[in-house]
């Protein structure tokens, strides 16, 4: 969709928030950048605040579940528990209902799918893996997203990681260079 002249890319931060959470939203304001967080229920129970500051900013919140398991291997009880309770966190903190979900690990099958579908939850997953989780550099997650962003991409990394926050300004910059506009992930998919 939309303007070819002005490529979009989704930046996401999955598993927080947590305790680089407030220093990447300060960065992301000062860059004026809109981003997508998917967050962790527990975490969002004991940081309300910070869920709260993600989305009065501007920032899309969505549902990373509880505890941050593997849903796949869960049974329908847990499962249901899992997203229900995240998206009860989420809305308790912000005020919003979630609309997004991205499994943990990107593990997913038709039951997953499923139960995400049921509660009016669009499953999100990327096209682009920085690999800020394999305890690599910022400069090496900062080359990762540039070399492989393009038009539409949805890039994962994890606010959970001090070198992923410092590694944002630079992909900022860089994607800027090339004329990339930054969006949420609704704004992206016009979902
Ligand atoms: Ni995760």
């Amino acid at each position: 969709m939309g303007d070819l002249t002005q490529p979009k890319v989704a930046l996401t931060f999955d598993d927080g928030p947590g305790r680089h959470t407030a220093r990447l939203l300060e960065v992301l304001a000062t860059q004026d950048v809109r981003a997508t967080f998917f967050l962790v229920g527990r975490e969002v129970a004991a940081h309300p605040d910070l869920a709260r500051a993600q989305a009065e900013a501007g920032h899309a919140v969505g549902n990373h579940s509880f505890t941050h398991p593997d849903l796949t291997t869960l049974g329908a009880t847990d499962l249901a528990d899992e997203v229900d309770r995240t998206s009860e966190a989420i809305a308790a903190a912000t005020g919003i209902q979630p609309t997004l979900a991205r499994p943990p690990y990107g593990a997913t099958d038709p039951t997953v799918a499923g139960v995400l579908a049921e509660r009016g939850l669009v499953e999100v997953l990327w096209d682009v893996d920085t690999g800020d989780w394999k305890g690599q550099d910022a400069a090496t997650t900062a080359r990762n997203a540039l070399s492989a962003a393009h038009d539409g991409a949805v890039i994962l990394m994890h606010d959970t990681l001090e070198t992923t926050v410092d590694a944002v300004p630079a992909i900022v910059d860089g994607l800027r260079e090339r004329g990339f506009t930054f969006v949420t992930v609704p704004d992206l998919s016009g979902t």
